[in-house]
């Protein structure tokens, strides 16, 4: 048998860049590729890539510079740009960094391993279709090896809400969701292969609508429903769901929190900023009230829910009272933990053709600044409650130190313990200290 070929990805992004990522290697495992974890060795290197910011964009190119190197001492090395910079700007890459083989976007990577075989010696390969083909059951199947205990699970791609200043309806396209019945087998199948936590993943996960087979009970099937039948596989313990919009978390959605045992009590519901002024020009299509009002009724379905958010500072026309807003609702909410940006203005979005006048760059630095350390104090404040308190913890990995082993809490604490557990395992520990960004536990059972 001929030596296997070495890929090496580097991904960028969201997590559905990383669920992409280890599609795109298994698939390419039928080509002969094995994946490697550094560039050095590599006979393919793909760089899976996020436009959402600029700098994210900007972070691809100085990346492929430094790729040169490899290229120059082995030109038989491919080189190909996967994800939302590849769907954006996929010609533009080619013409700045010739030395890039393929460029493959987020809607048509299933077709990788023919891109792959086309390019190189000079040939180069490009798709950033938006097909009409499930991608993911024209994938390959996903080798049997044994996962580690928490995985991805893309049940939701693209987005049709367009906020004003988001690349994602267009790098993604269109809102679409995967049939109920492949989610099912292919959740059965992570289980299988050690997997006790999945996060189902969406651009707008909550606004998943799925068709489900006669033998699932037909129909079209929402988020909450999906997750109550995921609930019913054996062996999966533990579910998330990332990322939603307030606009579509429905009632039974928010009921799921309450009486579905195996949905773990941790959302994140962004908002992007706390002024009704902004907010319409965001095009987010919800007041703050009316997210303050959402929250309301999933803390009463799950009082210990722990919340998380994004946020924008820096929007086109955005005041110190706006931003006061934001730091107000940020303060009523108490976050678990929560993101922050500064608005980047982004080729092709409304907000950015608009032309609108742009915050001084100083000052949404400091407007940035400010969000942050009230977001860390609370993020500090949620942890350190955590003291005292019994959680239970998925363990996913030894620890640096002999004898530790590490793990998530229901509430994403990194928690760590010394005791004899297995990785894989759900044990109950009880909190006894909050490092800066751990938490240490005893096992209690
Ligand atoms: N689908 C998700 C996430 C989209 S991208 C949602 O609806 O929230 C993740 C986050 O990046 C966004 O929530 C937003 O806070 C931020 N973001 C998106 N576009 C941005 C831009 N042009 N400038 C700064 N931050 C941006
Ligand atoms: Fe972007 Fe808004 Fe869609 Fe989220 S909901 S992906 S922020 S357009
Ligand atoms: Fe980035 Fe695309 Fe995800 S722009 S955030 S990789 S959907």
């Amino acid at each position: 048998m001929a030596d296997p070929k070495k890929l090496f990805i580097k991904t960028y992004g969201c997590q559905m860049n990383v669920y992409d990522s280890e599609r795109m290697a298994e698939s390419l495992g039928g080509s002969g590729y094995i994946e490697v974890s550094g560039p050095e060795e590599a006979d393919m290197i793909l760089l899976n890539t996020c436009h959402i910011r600029e700098k994210a964009a900007e972070k691809v190119y100085s990346e492929l510079g430094r790729l040169k190197e490899y290229k120059i001492a082995n030109p038989n090395v491919k080189i190909g740009v996967a994800g939302c910079v590849a769907q954006a700007e996929g010609e533009e890459i080619m013409r700045r960094q010739p030395m890039v083989d393929l460029v493959v976007g987020p809607q048509s990577y299933h077709r990788l391993p023919e891109l792959e075989a086309k390019a190189g010696n000079g040939v180069k390969a490009l798709d950033t279709d938006f097909p009409e083909e499930d991608k993911f059951e024209m994938l390959k199947a996903r080798p049997k090896a044994k996962r580690a205990p928490a995985a991805f699970l893309t049940v939701q791609e693209g987005c049709d809400k367009f906020c004003a200043f988001c690349v994602v309806p267009y790098t993604r396209g269109a809102e679409s969701s995967r049939p109920v019945d492949r989610i099912l087998r292919e959740a059965e199948d992570l289980v299988k292969r050690g997997v006790r936590e999945i996060t189902l993943l969406g651009q707008n996960v909550n606004a998943y609508h799925g068709i489900a087979s006669d033998a699932d009970g037909g129909g079209t099937w929402g988020l909450a429903r999906l997750i109550r039948r995921l609930s019913e596989v054996e062996g999966l313990e533990r579910i998330r769901f990332t990322t939603s919009h307030p606009n579509d978390m429905e009632d039974d959605l928010i009921a799921a929190h309450g009486d579905c045992e195996k949905l773990m009590p941790y959302l994140h519901l962004p908002v992007q900023s706390g002024s009704d002024r902004i907010l319409k020009a965001m095009n987010r299509k919800h007041t703050a009230e009316e997210y303050l009002k959402v929250l309301e009724r999933i803390r009463a379905a799950r009082p210990d829910i722990a919340l998380s958010g994004d946020f924008i500072v820096g929007f086109p026309g955005e005041t110190d009272q706006d931003f006061e807003d934001t730091m107000n609702l940020v303060r009523e909410v108490g976050y678990a933990s929560a993101y922050s940006f500064k608005y980047s203005a982004r080729p092709g979005t409304p907000a950015a053709e608009k032309g609108d006048k742009m915050v001084d760059a100083a000052v949404a630095s400091e407007r940035l600044q400010r969000l942050q350390a009230l977001i860390t104090s609370q993020q500090r404040a949620f942890q350190e409650s955590m003291v005292g308190r019994e959680v239970s913890v998925l363990f996913e990995r030894v620890g640096r130190v002999a004898g530790q082993m590490v793990g998530k809490s229901e509430y994403l604490h990194a928690v760590y313990i010394t005791g004899d557990v297995q990785i894989g395992e759900i044990h109950r520990v009880r909190i006894v200290e909050s490092a800066t960004n751990s938490l240490g536990g005893v096992l209690v059972a």
